[in-house]
């Protein structure tokens, strides 16, 4: 049954290729876009209906819903994922940068959830938050984009308990590298922070600089060999539309759904028996490898 849905930061990358994804499949999508050149580029498309939309601004927000309710359709999704990259050291970020990213990728998805609250009752809908493996791994450089995509994931546990009983399912979908633009939008800011690097932290951040300037052709034991850190190549969007579409209408939707290469998802796993480890490792609370394979089995079981 077509439904109507709101994807957010449909101009480019995930969110222009979920939206096409999802009105290929005879959805009706309110493509919410930033710049005028967007909006014109996706009028006149069969099932899209391009909406400006900046999610840090709550004038915008309060017009998209008297719009979107103006048209009779209701409100069966919203994908949250318009988002901002960007790396650089703790040091470097500026107060501006730092609250920005934050107000985007966190305080967007809230408001924009409680804008669309209403409605989304009302059609008993869906919320999906597109967070990363950023969100439950963390490293050095990544460290503001990683904070908010842990506090996205925060939120979608949290409102998915608060909005259980109301039967609107929200979910998380986490991917690892995706082809997009978002490694080139973020580039000027990220240069910038690197340039701002003070000792000890200069020389390095030079290194970086200078590797970003004049990028390393792939070395030719790349071809073929077996994905790492070194040689990695971002995945499709179509893994992440492929989530969503199953978190906006499979009848039992999953909470997370972590997408990526087998290399990216092993690290997300080491990642998690390190922090369970690090848990159980105390004098009050330390079972044995017996009792934590029982634990393991006994939710294996709850989940068939
Ligand atoms: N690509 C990856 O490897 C990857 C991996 C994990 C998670 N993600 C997540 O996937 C989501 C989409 O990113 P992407 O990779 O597709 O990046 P992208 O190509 O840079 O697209 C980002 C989108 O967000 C929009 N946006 C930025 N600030 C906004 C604001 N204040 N209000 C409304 N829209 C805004 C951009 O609009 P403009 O064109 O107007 O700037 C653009 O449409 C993000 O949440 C990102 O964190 C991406």
């Amino acid at each position: 049954m077509r439904k109507a849905i709101l994807v957010t930061g449909a101009s480019t990358g995930i969110g222009r290729y979920l939206a096409h994804y999802l009105a290929e499949r005879g959805h009706l999508v309110y493509a919410a876009v930033r710049k005028q050149s967007d909006f014109a580029a996706l009028s006149g498309l069969e099932n899209i209906v391009p909406i400006q939309l900046d999610v840090t601004d709550v004038a915008q927000i309060e017009t998209a819903v008297t719009h979107i309710t103006s048209q009779g359709t209701g409100l069966y999704g919203l994908v949250n994922n318009a988002g901002l990259g960007g790396l650089g050291g703790f040091t470097t970020w500026s107060e501006a940068e730092f609250q920005q990213i934050f107000d985007v990728n966190v305080a967007g998805p809230w408001r924009l959830s409680n804008a669309f609250m209403d409605l989304l009752l009302a059609s008993q809908g869906r919320i999906v938050n597109i967070g990363s493996q950023g969100g439950t791994i963390s490293k050095k450089w990544y460290g503001p984009y990683s904070m908010t995509k842990h506090a996205l994931e925060a939120y979608t546990v949290a409102l998915h308990e608060e909005l259980r009983p109301y039967h609107v399912h929200v979910s998380i979908v986490q991917p690892g590298g995706i082809v997009s633009n978002i490694g080139a939008n973020s580039m000027p800011d990220t240069l910038a922070r690197f340039r701002r690097a003070q000792p000890p932290f200069a020389e390095e951040a030079q290194q970086i600089i200078a590797a970003f300037e004049n990028p390393a052709p792939p070395p030719e034991a790349a071809e073929g060999a077996p994905e790492s850190e070194s040689n990695r190549k971002p995945s499709s969007p179509e893994i992440v539309a492929t989530a969503v579409y199953h978190a906006l209408f499979a009848e039992k939707p999953r909470l997370r759904y972590l997408v990526g290469t087998k290399w990216e998802g092993d690290r997300v796993i080491h990642a998690l028996i390190e922090k369970l480890l690090d848990a159980n490792d105390s004098p009050e609370h330390n079972y044995s490898r017996e009792a934590l394979v029982a634990l393991l089995d006994d939710q294996l079981q709850a989940r068939e």
